[in-house]
């Protein structure tokens, strides 16, 4: 019995991969590195993963009842691959990503948003970052964030460890 649970789960996770065609870009090691430094120096403010429906009704309807600091990584995720750059090539995107959170986290300001105006009211600024995260540890926090929320259609691959 225990044998055909176990195989019945294996063949799912099969099955369930095949939908997912993780792209050469991805290098799980970076995304690791990545979300260590994240969870480290960035989650004093910033939580790493709310889905998104929930997200959305605690800003537009719900006058951020569960207290945010700071938007969420995985919407930082969405926001960034969707105002940021060229969407159709990812070893590019990836460049103009990386641009864009070095200037963010490197000299935070409000002009600089990437995020709606009706989530950014609930904030205080961020503080620069500089002398607290080097210019590769951004790399690898541009290589999480890229990676941990998807975007309809353009970029699928949903925070997910078990297909990663
Ligand atoms: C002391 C709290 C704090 C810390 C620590 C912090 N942030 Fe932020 N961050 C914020 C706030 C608040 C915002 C919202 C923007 C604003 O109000 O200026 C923000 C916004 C951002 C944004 C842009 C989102 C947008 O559209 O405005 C990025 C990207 C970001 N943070 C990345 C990081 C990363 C990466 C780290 C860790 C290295 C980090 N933050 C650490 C508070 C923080």
């Amino acid at each position: 019995m225990k044998f055909f649970i176990t195989s019945i789960l294996l063949i799912s996770a099969l099955i369930a991969n095949d939908d997912y065609e993780i792209p050469q870009e991805f290098d799980k090691q970076t995304y690791e590195i990545g979300q260590d430094i994240f969870e480290q120096k960035c989650t004093t403010c910033h939580v790493k993963f709310i889905d998104m429906n929930t997200v959305v009704r605690n800003f537009f309807h719900e006058n951020n009842n569960m207290n945010l600091k700071a938007p969420t990584a995985n919407q930082i995720s969405f926001r960034l691959k969707q105002q940021i750059g060229d969407k159709s090539d990812i070893e590019f995107h990836l460049f103009e990503t990386n641009d864009y959170l070095k200037s963010y986290v490197l000299d935070p300001n409000r002009s600089k948003t990437i995020c709606l105006d009706g989530v950014i009211e609930y904030f205080d600024g961020m503080p620069s970052m500089r002398g607290i995260v080097s210019e590769e540890e951004i790399e690898q926090l541009n290589h999480f964030l890229y990676f941990l929320e998807g975007f309809n259609g353009i970029n699928e691959h949903f925070h997910d460890e078990t297909i990663f």
